[in-house]
């Protein structure tokens, strides 16, 4: 037998070129992360004409049937180093802030591998809540007034002077439970003592905020040093109920094309907060190399960022990513090299996704129930948290799966995705019935 070339999948085409040998060689992808997030970057990447094969760190059961499942953690640095130059991996593509913040671009850089994502020490945008404060406050970008404490003593004395509610963000990466809004003296006195005498997240500041309000939004964008690549902008659900409810999640439903937000909005944002916090990382000596998330508020004074994340957001990315009609991987490894991009194009239209979640997230739930009606579903199904038992798919986390639809407006979208999340059976799963409901308003 000759030598036989991996063949792009059928439905890739060369458009318009003359196929080269280069063409027939597709490369390899590895995808760090097992949520949603990465089963969208996994879809998006097998819809690149130049990608013959991907690998998954730890992935899941739906992004099995797209790529080759590999069992390592997504923080083992030198595991998953290792595996990349054993499988001839061309591009790593990081999913979670856990990887970045262990340092994964800088160990794949310094041995010679290219990755998407930011270094070890830019990810202090997302890693340290006093660092991002302090770079916007130096570079003039919009967000709360704050002040910082390590004593708790001074900390309270300085909340019990202001009024309520009042912000408090433990200063680390704090598995999303890293920021108390308390209503009263009585909550803030409990959680300053939880993060500032019992170290509850560890050895740490707490930034005390001003309580802004208004509309929250995502906007993600690629960033190159000053090169910033705009994504639409979503919206998450972040309260676990309908009508904002219940307690925080990591989010129960997101959507593209918010009715709140102006072309000005759009257009404010990514030049006065996006391009602004890349310069100030570029003159930090910092540059970003990967996505950056700002999670903004559009508030009476203006648009405010209330925090930026160093990658990209679940379930944002399941919304936004299929509406992307470049070579995805084009994106990634110019990133990655430092080459200039094209502007990506966006497909018009709008999507819409919602969360199926296990019964009792975000507190304790039960896992392993089995999942009916997924090969009935006309629509993109993302799986969060699932796993495979003898052919069966199992609920295997908190947020389990997500059903996006794309549509022409979000009532459209909206009667497309509520219709397929029902084909959907288990015994064990829940799910927001008013995903972009300020479009309904
Ligand atoms: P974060 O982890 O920084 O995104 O904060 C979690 C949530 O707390 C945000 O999504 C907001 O809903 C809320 N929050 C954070 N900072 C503020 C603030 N300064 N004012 C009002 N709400 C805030
Ligand atoms: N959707 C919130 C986050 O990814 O942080």
């Amino acid at each position: 037998m000759g030598l036989v070339y991996p063949l792009p999948s059928e439905n890739k085409t060369v458009q318009g070129k003359e196929i080269q040998l280069e063409d027939l060689l597709g490369k390899t992808v590895l995808v760090i992360g097992g949520g949603g997030r990465e089963h969208a970057i996994v879809d998006a990447l097998t819809r690149s004409p130049q990608v013959s094969k991907i690998y998954c760190a730890p992935g899941n059961a739906g992004i099995g049937s797209q790529a080759f499942n590999v069992a390592i953690k997504d923080t083992d640095v030198e595991g998953l180093k290792a595996f990349a130059i054993e499988n001839s991996v061309d591009l790593t593509v990081v999913g979670p802030e856990a990887s970045l913040a262990a340092g994964i671009v800088d160990a794949f850089r310094a041995a010679g591998l290219k990755i998407f994502g930011h270094t070890q020490a830019a990810t202090a945008i997302e890693s340290s809540k006093e660092f991002a404060k302090k770079l916007m406050d130096k570079y003039g970008i919009p967000t709360a007034g704050y002040r910082s404490f390590t004593d708790y003593e001074e900390a309270l004395a300085y909340v019990s002077a202001r009024p309520f509610p009042a912000v408090l963000k433990y200063d680390g990466l704090a598995a999303g439970k890293g920021v108390v809004i308390a209503q009263d003296l009585e909550e803030a006195r409990a959680a300053l003592s939880d993060m500032l005498l019992d170290h509850s997240f560890g050895q740490g500041k707490v930034v005390v905020e001003d309580f802004l309000t208004g509309p929250e939004f995502s906007f993600l964008c690629f960033v190159d040093g000053e090169r910033v690549y705009p994504m639409p902008l979503s919206q998450d659900h972040k309260r676990a109920f309908d009508g904002d409810k219940g307690p925080n999640t990591g989010g129960m439903g997101a959507y593209t094309g918010l009715p709140f937000i102006t072309p000005e909005d759009e257009d404010f944002a990514y030049r006065e907060i996006l391009c602004k916090a890349a310069s100030a990382m570029v003159a930090e000596g910092l540059p970003l190399s990967g996505v950056l998330y700002g999670g903004l508020m559009k508030t009476p004074q203006g648009i405010k960022v209330i925090e930026f994340n160093a990658r990209f957001g679940d379930p944002e990315t399941e919304v936004v990513l299929p509406r992307l009609e470049s070579d995805i991987y084009d994106i990634f490894e110019g990133v990655a090299t430092g080459r200039k991009l094209e502007s990506p194009v966006w497909a018009d239209g709008v999507t819409l996704g919602v969360v199926l979640a296990s019964k009792g997230y975000p507190g304790h739930y039960e896992k392993g129930f089995a999942i009916g009606g997924l090969d009935q579903v006309d629509a993109q199904v993302y799986h969060m948290g699932t796993t495979v038992k003898e052919g069966q798919v199992l609920t295997a986390g908190g947020r389990v799966l997500m059903v996006v639809s794309s549509g022409k407006d979000l009532a459209d979208a909206r009667e497309k995705v509520y219709a397929e999340v029902r084909k959907i059976s288990c015994d064990n799963l829940f799910y927001r019935n008013d995903i972009a409901h300020l479009a309904f308003e």
